[in-house]
């Protein structure tokens, strides 16, 4: 068996860039591990940047990803329980994200993909990748029914996760890994609780914590605790209860939860984010802390680039933006790991002085002040928040 490029991975990376491929006239069959179901089912990010929308009208994805998605807009900063806000597309000349829980855009992904005829093969096992560095790389892997199968290919594009066998693949020292701790954990909750009016982001003297929308009878909570935190530590009372603290809203509604998980705050990148004809994309390639939700757009910008960049070597014979692959996406990349740390730094250590001191709160706080008494200091924040 053959193909153009072989996608590992089934999650917004590899969606992405299957249905792009698709697109672009490129062949392409992507191996998932896991079940449809289940990789419909993750609930995980939920704002595409504006920067991610406008890929999708792009590629002529956007009518059947985003329908009836709700612009992003307001971000309402809570502080010791006083709400300001930022009009984030006033800010950024009328640009402006949209709201799409992960599991909604993935599930069109998928529905995408196959209803144009797309070769997804779910439940795959024993994915094993060779010949990287030569002029046809192959994929061994087991299929749903245990039969063991190769795929021939012109590229590999590793779309599967931080813990994939793709990056494991690359021989160690091809690639230079930066990684950093950043010193704290997320408590993380999915409740039946209808969003705030906006997406919220609270700092107290209680710890930071954060309500953002999944849906309209949705949120998911975000509560700052220690990187080692048990969840048995956290029972539905202390939730409800260190929520109404941190939000400052004693009559915060509660509802079912559905899902709990202490979330690592922890970043990774890897320079270069190719080798021979092993190109990595999204996670794979780099993890950035859930603070400004640019995980899943990271990983459709990189898809972005690199369909493109596989069309025109494999339809126009050049090379060139598939030699520029990893310099391209890591400029992105490292410039939104600065806005995730930029914006961790300044919610965490304006709550209270354990974290980093009392001088240190003071510039944080600073930080954040100036964001409404300041309008470049503000766009330069709506710029970052939309993806430029
Ligand atoms: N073989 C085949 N598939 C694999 C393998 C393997 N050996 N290992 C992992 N996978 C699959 C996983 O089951 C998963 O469906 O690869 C997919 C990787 O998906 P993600 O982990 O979601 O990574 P990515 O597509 O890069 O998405 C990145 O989206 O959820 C948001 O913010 C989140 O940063 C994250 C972003």
């Amino acid at each position: 068996e053959s193909t153009e490029v072989a996608v590992i991975g089934a999650g917004p990376a590899g969606l992405s860039l299957a249905n792009m491929l698709r697109r672009a006239g490129v062949s392409c069959v992507v191996l998932e591990a896991r079940s449809r179901s289940h990789v419909e089912r993750r609930q995980r990010a939920g704002i595409l940047e504006h920067a991610g929308a406008r890929v999708f009208e792009d590629w002529g994805l956007a009518d059947a990803l985003l329908a009836g998605a709700p612009p992003d807009a307001v971000v309402e900063f809570r502080v010791d329980g006083e709400p300001r806000y930022l009009d984030v597309p006033a800010l950024a000349d009328g640009r402006t994200g949209r709201i799409v829980p992960q599991q909604v855009l993935v599930g069109r992904l998928v529905a995408t993909f196959l209803d144009g005829g797309g070769d997804l093969r779910f439940d795959v096992d024993d994915v094993s990748l060779h010949g990287l560095d030569g002029d046809r790389p192959t994929v061994a892997y087991r299929d749903s029914g245990g039969t063991v199968r190769e795929l021939a290919c012109d590229y590999v594009a590793g779309c599967d996760g931080h813990h994939g066998v793709s990056r494991a693949a690359v021989p160690e020292r091809a690639l230079t890994t930066y990684s950093y701790d950043h010193g704290i954990g997320w408590f993380t909750v999915l409740a039946d609780v209808p969003p705030a009016r906006h997406p919220l982001l609270a700092v107290s003297s209680h710890g930071f914590a954060a309500q953002f929308p999944r849906g309209p009878q949705a949120s998911r909570f975000y509560l700052e605790c220690a990187p080692d935190d048990a969840l048995s530590a956290w029972d539905d009372d202390r939730i409800w209860e260190q929520l109404r603290l941190r939000l400052g809203e004693s009559a915060l509604p509660t509802g079912a939860i559905t899902e709990k998980s202490v979330v690592e705050m922890r970043s990774f990148v890897v320079d270069p984010m190719r080798y021979g004809r092993l190109f990595l994309v999204g996670d794979a390639a780099h993890i950035i802390t859930p603070m400004g939700g640019k995980g899943m757009n990271l990983a459709i910008a990189d898809a972005n680039v690199l369909a493109r960049a596989l069309r025109a070597a494999l339809r126009d014979g050049d090379d060139s933006a598939l030699a520029a692959y990893s310099e391209t996406c890591l400029e992105r990349v490292w410039n939104h790991q600065e806005f995730s740390r930029w914006m961790t730094e300044m919610l965490h250590e304006s709550g209270d002085d354990t974290l980093a001191g009392p001088f240190r709160r003071r510039l944080a706080r600073a930080r954040l002040d100036r964001l409404f008494t300041s309008t470049p200091a503000a766009r330069a924040f709506a710029d970052l928040m939309t993806g430029g």
